[in-house]
């Protein structure tokens, strides 16, 4: 009897423990021997073309990369990808029919990790073709703050279901160093429900994605160490149009009547020259691709350092600003660029459309730099009417999709006809045609700054 009474103490004893203890053992053999790999990362698309889709993913354990799909959600009767056993999942889906949407789920090993109603893009229009195209702009975002979010929220509220045909970047996508964790923390899971499962995206990268080094040294471009390369795939050998960059740093692409440019103001080229050496390989490239897209209705360039700021950086005394100033936007201006993006400073500061200043703040004449003030014959006074000669460029500095504030004493820089330090936000640019009309969404979701290209009709 004694022995009885023994065991069931035992027994009461160690119950509650194996209760407790349930959940963890079993998880960790599923883990341990990678049963039930499960999605960390993702899906984000990359590589858009008209006929191919890039999607990316991460998954905690080796799993198999497959990809079902098709154009209606209930019907995905193809499947594309491996069984190879990977944690980083790349599958292009080829052979597809431009501007058109596609549905897809992600399928692993066991189970289907990703796949309902909302997992869906839309191929990019051919070239030439014209149409109504949205295009997001976020600029130094990823912080992780309230106003990140905040921004996201009304970017996602006001674009609804119309489709985004491309996502840019402007740089510093993930604070501080733009560490692998970084991007998970501050990027990936800030944007996983939306933007990175139905919209193109397109970066470029800014000091904080290289470590925030000095940039006299900085890492090289595509440096293995600098986890924007690991983390994006770009379109470098003109697979979405433009010349070939044969580097991930830089490269072009097309959205329908659209030319953009994405490059790289800090990390250095091959014989350490950067953006602003104009004998260096970017700016040859540059001038290639702009040359042979001279035919574009609409060409637009974007990278993190901007020519003009009186925001958190000034443009009068930092180095590289002063220089991609003095010695690199004139290029663009003599091919007629219609729209430059940056970021960098933490604010939202814009330009009328303008040509021809390359010097300190105080050397700006709008009689003399001023190509258009804004305003026609009923128009309101914020279009910008661009004749046959198609001079003069808007200048859009938009650093406060996570990022916000800082100042100068200058603030506002006398180039900018609209500067704001206060409101965080992203922009949307809205291009139709001849016309594109392009808006700054605040975190708030009031719109505070809208303008207007108009070109001469086809
Ligand atoms: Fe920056």
């Amino acid at each position: 009897m004694k022995h009885y009474n023994f065991y069931w103490i035992i027994l009461l004893l160690a119950f509650p423990v194996q209760i407790f203890a349930q959940g963890k053992p079993v998880q960790q053999k599923k883990r341990k021997y990678g049963f039930r790999p499960e999605l960390v990362r993702g899906p984000y698309l990359q590589m858009a073309t008209p006929q191919s889709m890039m999607l990316r993913w991460r998954t905690d354990e080796p799993d198999f990369s497959q990809v079902r799909y098709g154009t209606r959600p209930g019907q995905l009767d193809k499947i594309s990808g491996d069984k190879r056993l990977v944690r980083e999942h790349m599958v292009t889906l080829s052979g597809l029919k431009p501007n058109t949407r596609y549905y897809y789920l992600l399928e692993g090993a066991k189970d289907t990790l990703q796949g309902d109603s909302s997992n869906y893009f839309m191929t990019l229009p051919l070239t030439g073709d014209r149409e109504l195209y949205r295009i997001g702009v976020f600029g130094d975002c990823g912080n992780n703050s309230t106003n990140q979010r905040s921004t996201r929220d009304q970017f996602e509220k006001y674009l609804g279901n119309n489709p985004l045909r491309a996502w840019i970047l402007l740089g510093d996508n993930a604070y501080s160093f733009g560490k692998d964790n970084e991007y998970q923390s501050n990027f990936f899971n800030i944007y996983k429900d939306n933007l990175l499962k139905k919209a193109p995206l397109f970066p470029a990268p800014g000091n904080h994605d290289y470590h925030d080094e000095p940039y006299s040294a900085t890492y090289a471009q595509e440096s293995k160490e600098v986890a924007y390369y690991q983390n994006f795939s770009m379109p470098q050998e003109g697979e979405s149009g433009g010349v070939p960059s044969h580097t991930a740093a830089f490269y072009s692409f097309d959205i329908g009547n659209v030319h953009f440019l994405s490059l790289d103001s800090h990390g250095t080229e091959d014989q350490n020259s950067r953006l602003f050496d104009t004998l260096g390989r970017q700016v040859q490239w540059v001038k290639k691709d702009l040359e042979a897209n001279k035919n574009k209705e609409w060409v637009v360039a974007y990278w993190h350092h901007p020519p003009y700021s009186m925001g958190s950086h000034n443009s009068d005394t930092e180095d590289q600003m002063v220089k991609i100033r003095e010695n690199f936007i004139q290029i663009l201006e003599r091919y007629g660029v219609d729209l430059i993006l940056c970021g960098h400073s933490h604010s939202y500061e814009r330009s009328a459309l303008m040509q021809g200043h390359y010097g300190m703040e105080q050397t700006f004449d709008p009689k003399k730099h001023v190509v258009h003030a804004g305003g026609a014959m009923g128009k309101p006074a914020n279009t910008y009417m661009k004749d046959a000669a198609n001079k003069g460029t808007v200048y859009v500095l938009s650093g406060s999709a996570g990022q916000l504030g800082g100042s100068q004493t200058s603030f506002p820089h006398d180039a900018m006809v609209f500067s704001d330090v206060t409101h965080g936000g992203s922009c949307i640019l809205e291009f139709e045609g001849n016309k594109l009309v392009s808006k700054w969404i605040c975190a708030d979701g009031v719109i505070r700054d809208q303008f207007i290209i108009q070109k001469p009709a086809k």
